[in-house]
């Protein structure tokens, strides 16, 4: 499509002598119209003509010039069509010559986007909840990369604050009653519960947590500060085994505590430019300047400790004298809208120029379906409990459809892992999502093995024509002529991949991937591909190999693997 795209912009330039790139193709709103558009609206004032005239007069000078592609002029818009042996051609070819790069590009080159992404809190277990930030932050940021953007993963974990105050606490009371090395997660997270059954009945325990919390802020390198950097390690060694599973990799790990040193100078800042008060004894940013009755934004409690908001001041500072960024994206949960509205309100009273640049790239929640997860009522799924039983469900489908399945092990892992990321993927990302184990796992529908198995069907096939010594013939391109709509969604795909960056939505491409998949298979039951005239055979396996190709280039994007079997 990036051919036929640049070809009529060169011409719709020639022709007006406006530049190519102040002109923009489009997809016509009803494939019936065209194959691409372009809308006359932009011509009209170099032109000084209407739309609708432009819109004639430039389609009859096209048609005299282009070969292959019809131009038809339909009211202000100038609609094209491709021939559909062209169309095959080209598209194929385009993919063929990417490779498993088709798609990608150099639009972000010098452009820096920051990526917050995961950042779970520690001693507590990493639920399905932190998944939907692990991987939607880690698609959006190969999203990206594919297009050249220099981009920074920050995995901006929560180790600091009240909770750890309050686990020391647990840890010298009850310690002893606990196995922390075998099971860091579960044992750390059954002495929160009962630090919390426990608070009530015994207020020895906040004031202990709340003097621990003051120890650990005031920097003293004593018991407390030892017991915090044990609890840190062995969850860090705990998280590290899911984020190998999901094949996620950070740039920086930098916790909460990681900004500690700067928390003085980041407050001085603040003040510095006048908008700070003290209120009852803290230190506040009022922000009903941004917007009437919003609450003012805590930098340091009474107490003299500092809050979630005046270390991720500190943090996105930090951020920007270290990067200068185009893009500051944090990809965190819905339900912290108000602490990025304080985030950048104050930096909005600050009148910081690159305030529009932070972004909160919310997601909806993830329910079960008997309702809200809570970490201190225990109801939580453990994310590596639902990777092991999605891997083990896949293991047990494939023993009944693929018995002779080499590698089932590794090959089970790969559809378990990418059928719950793809799960997690395939709304839009604002949306709440229940997690019904029956919907993530089917090979069907809009799910990650639907697509990982179309693309190892496609596989099969290019194996058997390598076996039978298929496809070596010049290919008739004309035999794809009804294979149009599928040939179509694959030459879009460049275009699903920039508008997924824009969005910082990746459900762009788990959409476009799910109906590819449906396309490829609806056109591969009206065909048959191997044992045909030679010609139509050879075209029909180029299409088959360049589907392949896509499919697994924008599963890819999406860190889901592709195996070749399943
Ligand atoms: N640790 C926080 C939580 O689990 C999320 C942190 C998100 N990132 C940030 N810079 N605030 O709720």
């Amino acid at each position: 499509m990036q051919a036929f795209e640049t070809q009529l912009r060169d011409a719709l330039s020639n022709a007006t002598g406006v530049p190519a790139a102040d002109l923009r193709i489009e997809n016509p709103r009803d494939p019936a119209l065209g194959d691409l558009a372009f809308p006359c609206f932009v011509l009209a004032k170099a032109l000084k003509k209407a739309p609708p005239a432009i819109a004639a007069e430039l389609a009859a000078k096209l048609n005299d010039e282009l070969e292959g592609i019809e131009a038809i002029a339909t009211g202000p818009y100038i609609n094209f069509k491709v021939e559909r042996g062209l169309l095959a051609k080209t598209i194929v070819g385009e993919i063929e010559a990417q490779g498993s790069q088709y798609g990608h590009g150099t639009d972000g080159a010098g452009k820096t986007i920051v990526i917050d992404l995961s950042s779970p809190n520690i001693a507590k277990p990493m639920s399905v909840g932190h998944l939907r930030s692990t991987v939607i932050g880690a698609a959006i940021q190969r999203i990206h990369d594919a297009l050249g953007y220099r981009t920074v993963g920050i995995n901006h974990i929560g180790d600091w604050g009240i909770q750890f105050g309050k686990l020391v606490t647990a840890l010298d009371r009850w310690g002893s009653e606990v196995d922390l090395e075998s099971d860091p997660i579960k044992a750390l997270l059954a002495l929160y519960v009962r630090y919390h059954e426990e608070e009530e009945g015994d207020p020895t325990l906040a004031e202990q947590s709340s003097k621990n919390f003051q120890e650990l802020e005031s920097g003293v390198d004593g018991h407390v500060r030892k017991t915090w950097k044990r609890l840190t390690e062995l969850s860090l060694r705990e998280f590290d085994k899911i984020y190998s599973r999901l094949g996620v990799t950070f740039d920086e790990v930098r916790g909460e505590a990681f900004y500690e040193p700067y928390l003085e100078s980041t407050i001085e800042r603040i003040q510095a430019a006048g908008v700070t008060q003290m209120s009852e004894g803290a230190l506040i940013v009022d922000l009903t300047p941004i917007r009437k009755k919003m609450a003012p934004c805590l930098l340091r409690k009474t107490d003299g400790t500092t809050l979630y908001a005046t270390r991720d001041l500190a943090a996105v500072f930090h951020r920007h004298e270290l990067y200068d960024f185009d893009r500051c994206l944090y990809v965190v949960g819905g339900d912290q809208k108000f602490h990025f509205e304080q985030l950048k309100g104050v930096l909005k009273r600050m009148n910081v120029a690159w305030e529009p640049k932070v972004e909160h790239i919310a997601f909806g929640m993830m329910n079960l379906p008997e309702g809200k997860m809570s970490t201190r009522e225990g109801r939580v799924v453990f994310l590596e409990d639902v990777l092991d039983r999605a891997a083990e469900e896949a293991r047990k489908i494939i023993a009944e459809k693929n018995p002779e399945l080499a590698n089932a092990d590794v090959i089970a892992e790969q559809v378990g892992v990418g059928a719950v990321v793809f799960n997690d993927l395939k709304r839009e990302r604002e949306k709440d999502i229940q997690f019904v184990w029956e919907e993530v796992l089917t090979f069907e529908g809009e799910t990650g093995p639907y697509v990982q198995y179309t693309h190892a069907r496609l596989g099969s096939i290019l194996r058997k024509a390598a076996e039978a010594g298929e496809g070596t013939a010049d290919p008739d391109w004309r035999a794809l002529e009804d294979a149009a709509p599928l040939i179509l969604r694959l030459g879009r795909f460049p275009a699903v991949l920039r508008s997924a960056a824009e969005h910082a939505e990746p459900s762009e491409i788990t959409s476009w991937l799910s109906t590819c998949a449906r396309e490829v298979n609806a056109w591969y039951t009206q065909h048959r591909v191997l044992g045909q005239e030679a010609g139509i055979t050879a075209a029909r396996l180029r299409l088959v190999a360049a589907a392949k190709s896509a499919l697994a280039g924008g599963l890819a994007l999406l860190g889901v693997a592709a195996p070749e079997e399943m």
